[in-house]
């Protein structure tokens, strides 16, 4: 994808704006530009606000953008993919990754790892990463959840070995390189040594071959079986199970929710 610099730093406020910002939230503001650009939403995501006007904080889901439309009606017992599919907006960036998985034959974890490594910023875009294990650790294998977690430390740190590069775009867009948060260095460190390591490694690989406006359209439902055989879906529904996390799914089934 070419991401046109001063297009990006106007739509995130400016340069004044990016000099205030930390390396960690220009890395995710540059990296939601590029998932909304793909799916044509930048009107509604990091769309130019000026400094004195109210603003949608940045952190702020998907869900929680400004809107004129209703929410598409779920069915009763609500599965992974009718929430991906009617809840879940800008996710050819994560289907993308995920057909990336199948076709350099990676395990099928691994292919369902990246399906879902982002979908989490529907309900929260700030720290990404670490909600989205959350959100699936009850129903996934535990190296799917763990590499969801540690991939938001891991996408700014090469591995030749692995043929991930430091982002070029990161340097490119700011001039400078990354300086990561002290907590995103740390848990760098920590996965690098960990034996899970390549499930969060993995799906940083996927992502960079994930932005590509070119490509055709990939429906999710090409991923059911994956799906079927990845995810543990709870009989009585997504938000109805009375799992640790059924809270979550039920923000993200109803934003509307006042309290
Ligand atoms: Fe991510
Ligand atoms: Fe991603």
């Amino acid at each position: 994808m070419q991401v046109d610099r001063r297009k990006f730093i106007v739509s995130i406020g400016g340069t004044a704006a990016v000099a205030a910002m930390s390396h960690e939230d220009r890395a995710e503001a540059l990296e939601h530009y590029m998932t909304e650009k793909l799916d044509g939403r930048l009107e509604r995501g990091a769309a130019a606000q000026a400094p004195t006007e109210p603003r949608v904080p940045r952190g702020a889901g998907r869900l929680f953008a400004p809107t004129t439309a209703e929410w598409q009606t779920l069915p009763e017992k609500p599965t992974l993919i009718d929430i991906f599919e009617r809840r879940f907006v800008s996710t050819r960036h994560v289907l993308q990754s995920a057909t990336e998985a199948v076709r350099t034959g990676q395990p099928e974890r691994t292919v369902f790892a990246c399906l879902i490594h982002d979908v989490t910023q529907n309900l929260i875009k700030a720290d990404h990463g670490y909600w989205g294990a959350q959100l699936f650790a009850p129903y996934v294998d535990e190296r799917v959840s763990w590499g969801v977690r540690y991939h938001q430390a891991l996408r700014f740190y090469p591995d030749e070995a692995t043929g991930y590069e430091y982002p070029e775009m990161y340097d490119r867009i700011f001039g400078v390189g990354y300086v990561p948060d002290e907590y995103i260095k740390k848990d760098y460190e920590f996965a690098r040594k960990h034996r899970h390591y390549m499930e969060a490694r993995l799906i940083t690989v996927n992502d960079q071959y994930a932005f590509d406006e070119n490509k055709p359209e990939i429906k999710v439902e090409e991923f059911t079986d994956v799906i079927g055989r990845q995810f543990k879906q709870p009989r009585e529904g997504l938000g109805l199970d009375n799992s640790s996390v059924a809270h979550m799914w039920r923000t993200i089934i109803n934003p509307d929710k006042p309290l």
